[in-house]
């Protein structure tokens, strides 16, 4: 078992830059059993949900080379097993993404239930929902999902909860079906812009990405041939955003799209930080505790549920008494049990949480919960005075990419053990 051992106080300072976004390559991968022959990927994330992935689509037929540790070859010509391998689906959430990919391409699929991060209920009833509408016939069973059809149909769908896996879901299983399909009340996330561009780049025509309503004319094939660069992690830059914050530090950060973080900037600067923003590159400065903030998560363009408890780190430490109200996940306060241990003053009641301004944490063994989590652990940890340990690291590397390298880079100091 590996644990992250971190000795605090150290102020992050330096330059550290983003990798392509996890959650855009975890539904790229599987949109490539769209096209019926190569296609190259940039800019990929090295984390282990991604190794998982190119392990299903390998599983399932697929060739893959990887060319450098962050750009892949996937020919996708001999895919045919419509089975996907139950024990590796399991594992993560976003392998329900085989379903509309799958669904599209092959008319039959079967999935087990997606495991993920344990965040309260995670529903699929708006994937379902939008396979139906098109015309398959989906059947849940002892754990796993079937989906087939004898043909599948453009057709208006309108989502009843704003979701990022149900658009980006229909949009991958409508691409190669008959006529024009229309997503209302899409999702709006950078990574669904960046799905629907790479799948325009191989052949489709989906128009109204990063809007509410999404319209996709179905195509007859995907070319494929091409190569497409993953969009910079969102979350990845707002992370060592808040990292500065919370340390009283000054990072720049390369390689992001500054549109993509105007919620975090925004609350950056209303908590005293002093940001600049040149091109692809944000500059986070902290030099005074920072100041108290209420925050809502909400769907993008609002404050990301994703960068919730590393925002929540800040607070522990700021001036004064803030509050956060989490609106899209159920469970997402396990952490703040854990920055408890750290000396954190934290009260969580259902969605909110309220946090009492401390003037420094002390480091203690705490666990993550989850991915983000996780994160926010390593920022309380290298923010607190002392030692901590960081237990259940594989959260962490699920989607963060040599995140104890980045930060040490940054001053930190931070220790993968073996235990
Ligand atoms: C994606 O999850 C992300 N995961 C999550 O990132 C992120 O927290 C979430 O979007 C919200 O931004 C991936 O992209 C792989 P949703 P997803 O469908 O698609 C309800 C991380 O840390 N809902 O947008 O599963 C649902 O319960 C992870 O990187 C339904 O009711 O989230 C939730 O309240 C964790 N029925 C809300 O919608 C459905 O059919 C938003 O969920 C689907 C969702």
């Amino acid at each position: 078992m590996e644990k992250l051992v971190i000795t605090g106080g150290t102020p992050l300072k330096g330059e550290v830059t983003i990798s392509g976004a996890k959650n855009a390559a975890v539904a790229i991968l599987p949109a490539t059993l769209l096209i019926n022959g190569t296609c190259t990927i940039e800019n990929l994330p090295n984390i282990n949900d991604v190794k998982l992935y190119c392990e299903i689509l390998e599983k399932i037929g697929a060739k893959i080379t990887w060319i450098t540790r962050n750009e892949i070859k996937i020919d996708t010509t001999n895919v045919c097993c419509t089975k996907a391998p139950l024990d590796i689906t399991r594992k993560f959430r976003a392998s329900y993404y085989l379903i509309g990919s799958m669904l599209g391409r092959c008319k039959d699929v079967q999935v087990s239930l997606p495991g993920g991060c344990n965040l309260g209920a995670r529903p699929i009833d708006q994937h379902i929902k939008g396979f139906e509408a098109l015309g398959a016939n989906v059947v849940v069973n002892q754990g796993n999902i079937t989906a087939t059809a004898k043909k599948l149909t453009g057709t208006s769908i309108y989502m009843d909860v704003v979701s990022v896996g149900a658009t980006i879901n229909v949009m991958l299983a409508s691409v190669l079906a008959e006529g024009t399909t229309i997503i209302d009340n899409a999702a709006k996330e950078p990574h669904i812009v960046d799905v629907a561009n790479f799948l325009n780049t191989m052949g489709a025509d989906i128009r109204g990405a990063g809007t509410d309503m999404i319209k996709i004319n179905g195509v007859k094939e995907l070319r494929g041939g091409a190569s497409y660069s993953i969009v910079p992690d969102q979350i990845e830059a707002g992370t060592f955003m808040l990292s500065a914050m919370a340390t009283k530090g000054d990072i720049t950060i390369k390689n992001c799209i500054t549109k993509h973080l105007e919620s975090v900037t925004a609350k950056i600067i209303e908590m005293g930080g002093l940001v600049e923003e040149d091109g692809d590159t944000i500059r986070v400065k902290c030099t005074k505790r920072p100041n108290r903030a209420n925050i809502k998560t909400l769907p993008y363009p609002g404050f990301p549920t994703d960068l919730q408890p590393q925002i929540g780190v800040v607070l522990s430490l700021a001036d004064g008494t803030s509050t956060i109200n989490e609106s899209i996940w159920e469970s997402r306060f396990q952490y703040t049990q854990e920055l408890v241990k750290m000396g954190a003053k934290i009260t969580a009641q259902g969605k909110s949480a309220f946090f009492e301004g401390v003037k420094s944490l002390s480091g203690a063994p705490v666990c993550s919960t989850d991915l983000r989590a996780g994160a926010a652990l390593i920022i309380a940890g290298i923010a607190a005075n002392g030692k901590t340990e960081v237990y259940n690291i594989e959260h962490i590397d699920r989607g963060y990419e040599d995140i104890e390298g980045k930060f040490r880079k940054l001053g930190a100091k931070i220790e993968r053990v073996n235990e």
